[in-house]
């Protein structure tokens, strides 16, 4: 089980940079677009997420998340998700909000795992 619940972060960290590198990819585009990285990025941190809550009680010496952290990761991964599945919609020259905001919380979720979740 401890092979799968790393493979799964790996999984995790490789969300992390398709979300974040999209976003980054498009720093200085004229318009930024919210890129299809971007929204497989939150995809895979959403599926991968819960994988980890699901599995981390069940390894050896495993305890549960904090609720509060993982729930405040949950809500912003899933705004995240809608800015980019809604955002990609959009013509273009609109999209720049929506650029924006999905990436600037995914690095607030960051943030969030490696200061509450992980600590
Ligand atoms: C935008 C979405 C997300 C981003 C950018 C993100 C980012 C990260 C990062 C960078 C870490 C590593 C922290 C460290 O090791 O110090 C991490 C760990 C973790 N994340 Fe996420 N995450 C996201 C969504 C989620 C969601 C939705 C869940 C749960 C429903 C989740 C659950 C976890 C857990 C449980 C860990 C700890 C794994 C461990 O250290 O064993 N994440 N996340």
């Amino acid at each position: 089980m401890d092979i799968i619940y790393k493979l799964i972060l790996v999984l995790h960290f490789i969300g992390v940079a398709m979300l974040v590198g999209g976003f980054l990819s498009q720093m200085g585009a004229k318009p930024p677009l919210v890129t299809h990285w971007m929204r497989d990025g939150a995809l895979t941190q959403l599926i991968t997420g819960f994988a980890l809550v699901g599995i981390a009680p069940n390894l050896e010496g495993g305890e549960p998340f904090d609720n509060a952290a993982v729930g405040t990761k949950l809500l912003i991964a899933v705004i995240v998700t809608g800015l980019a599945l809604f955002g990609m919609r959009q013509d273009p020259e609109k999209q720049k909000p929506y650029w924006a905001a999905a990436g600037a919380l995914a690095i607030i979720n960051i943030l969030v795992a490696v200061f509450w979740v992980a600590a």
